[in-house]
C-alpha cells in the first residue's frame, strides 16, 4: 500500500508499507514508478503521525462485558488513532494470578477475531493475597507492570500499607519494570465533605488534593527506597507536578514516570457538561481547579509529564446519567477516553505550540514506547511498524455516536481543533 501527501514532521511525503512495516519513505511522488496494483490512498497534505500507545485503559474483560469489550474498546481505539493500549487489572477477577491473566489474554483475543488485532499489554494487580504470583507475572512479555490503587474507585483492590507497597516496588525494581499507582489515599478521602456545593466542587472536595498529593509523596519516597521506577497514574494537582519535577532534578529524568490524562489537562471543577448531567464528568482523581490545568501545561511543556494516558474508564449510560443509580453520588467514577485524547491534546497543544506534532508524538507514542519496549512501533520510519493515524481539522465531539460501549463524555459537545481523518493498524487502513 502506498499512502500519498502525508505530511510528516513537516515533509510532504509518500509511504510505501508492505505487510504490517513501513518499507520507504520518500518526497511525494517520488515513488510513483513502484505502484501498478498496489492500494493507494491520499493524504491529501495532511498531518501523519505515529499510531499513539495508550498505557491506560480500562477494557473491563473479564467480569464486566456490559460496559466495553476487546471489540467495541478495540474500535473505540482505532477512532481515536490508538493502535496499542494497556490495559488495567482492575477487571473480574482481578489480574493477580497466572490463570486471571490467561483470561485477561483471551478475552483481548476477541480484537483479533474481530479483524482488528490492536497492539496491547497489561497491567497486573496485586494485594497482600496474591503477592507471591507477582515476580512470575512480571516475568511475562505482555505484561507492562504492577498497578496498585491507594483507595478504592472502581471494584479494584486497594491497600497503601507501607511494608505490601515497599515489597510490590520490590518486585518491580527486581522485574525491572513500572510499578504504577493511583496515589489518592484511602485514609485522606472525606467522602461526606462540601454539601451543597456544585457537585464536581463537592466531588473535588471528597477526594481532595491533599489525598492524591500524600500518596504520591509515599510513591516518591519508596521509589527512592527501592529503586523501582514508579509511575504515577493521572496526575492532577499543581503540587504534584512539582513533586516530580523536584524528583526528576534529584534522582534523574527517568526515575519516575508522569502520566497526565486528557480531561486533568483541559477541563475542571468549573465544566459545564453539554447534553447530559454533571455525573458524566465525575473521576477519580476529581476535575481540579483552572490553576491546576495551567500547572498540568507547564507541565506538559517543560518535560515533567512523560505521556499522555486516556483513563477509558466506561460504564453503563444508564449507570452514568444518575437516574436508576441514585444521582451524582450514587453513579460511578470514570468516562470513555479513547476517542478524545488525540482530538483534545492535540487540538490544545496546536494551541499553545509550534512544535505541536513533536510534542504529541512524544507524549502519545515515543515515550511510551521507550519506556514499554515497544521500540517496533516507536516514530515513522522505515522498518517500523505501520501504526499511524492521519489527522484531520476541527470537530464537535459527539458522543452519541462513539464506538465505546459508553455512550457519554464530558467532552460532548466540544469542538476539538484536531480529529481523526484515518487510523492504519498493521499496515492495513481502518474502515470505521
Ligand atoms: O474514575 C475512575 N474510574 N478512576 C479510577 O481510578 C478507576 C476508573 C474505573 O475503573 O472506572
Ligand atoms: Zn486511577
Ligand atoms: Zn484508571
Amino acid at each position: 500500500m502506498i499512502i500519498r501527501n502525508a505530511d510528516i514532521f513537516g515533509k510532504v511525503s509518500d509511504i510505501l508499507i508492505s505487510g504490517e512495516l513501513i518499507i520507504q519513505i520518500a518526497a511525494a511522488g517520488a515513488l510513483s514508478g513502484r505502484l501498478a496494483g498496489e492500494h493507494e490512498m491520499d493524504a491529501g497534505g495532511r498531518t501523519v503521525l505515529p499510531g499513539l500507545i495508550d498505557p491506560h485503559v480500562h477494557l473491563r474483560c473479564p467480569g464486566m462485558e456490559m460496559k466495553e469489550d476487546w471489540a467495541t474498546g478495540a474500535r473505540a481505539a482505532l477512532a481515536g488513532g490508538v493502535t496499542t493500549v494497556i490495559d488495567m487489572p482492575n477487571t473480574k477477577p482481578a489480574t493477580e494470578t497466572a490463570s486471571a491473566l490467561d483470561l485477561k489474554r483471551a478475552a483481548a483475543s476477541k480484537t483479533d477475531a474481530a479483524g482488528y488485532p490492536l497492539g496491547r499489554l497489561f497491567w497486573v494487580g496485586c494485594s497482600p493475597d496474591t503477592l507471591g504470583e507477582l515476580p512470575g507475572l512480571l516475568g511475562e512479555m505482555d505484561v507492562a507492570g504492577v498497578k496498585l490503587f491507594f483507595s478504592e474507585s472502581s471494584g479494584n483492590n486497594s491497600s497503601s500499607d507501607r511494608a505490601f507497597v515497599k515489597a510490590v516496588f520490590g518486585a518491580a525494581a527486581d522485574a525491572g519494570k513500572p510499578a504504577a499507582v493511583h496515589t489518592e489515599l484511602a485514609e485522606l478521602l472525606e467522602l461526606s465533605a462540601g454539601v451543597g456545593l456544585p457537585e464536581l466542587a463537592m466531588h473535588g472536595l471528597r477526594r481532595p488534593q491533599s489525598a492524591a498529593e500524600a500518596g504520591t509523596a509515599l510513591v516518591l519516597e519508596l521509589a527512592a527506597e527501592t529503586g523501582c521506577i514508579a509511575y504515577l497514574c493521572h496526575m492532577s494537582t499543581a503540587a504534584e507536578f512539582e513533586m516530580v519535577r523536584s524528583h526528576k532534578a534529584r534522582y534523574g529524568a527517568e526515575s519516575v514516570i508522569a502520566e497526565l490524562s486528557p480531561h486533568h489537562l483541559l477541563l475542571n471543577e468549573n465544566h459545564q457538561v453539554i447534553g447530559g448531567p454533571q455525573s458524566w464528568a465525575k473521576v477519580n482523581p476529581p476535575l481540579r481547579t483552572a490553576g491546576d490545568n495551567c500547572a498540568a501545561l507547564r507541565a506538559l511543556l517543560d518535560g515533567t509529564v512523560d505521556l499522555i494516558g486516556s483513563d477509558h474508564a466506561p460504564h453503563l449510560l444508564s449507570e452514568k446519567d444518575g437516574r436508576n443509580a441514585g444521582g451524582f453520588h450514587g453513579c460511578p467514577s470514570g468516562f470513555p477516553g479513547l476517542e478524545t485524547e488525540l482530538g483534545a491534546v492535540a487540538g490544545f497543544l496546536k494551541e499553545q505550540s509550534a512544535e505541536w506534532r513533536d510534542l504529541v508524538s512524544m507524549l502519545t507514542n515515543h515515550n511510551p514506547a521507550r519506556i514499554f519496549g515497544l521500540e517496533d512501533r516507536c516514530g515513522i520510519a522505515e522498518g517500523k511498524r505501520a501504526d499511524l493515524v492521519i489527522l484531520d481539522g476541527p470537530k464537535i465531539v459527539d458522543s452519541g455516536n462513539f464506538k465505546t460501549k459508553a455512550a457519554y463524555s464530558p467532552f460532548n459537545g466540544m469542538e476539538l481543533q484536531v480529529s481523526v481523518y484515518k487510523t492504519i493498524l498493521r499496515g492495513k487502513i481502518i474502515e470505521q
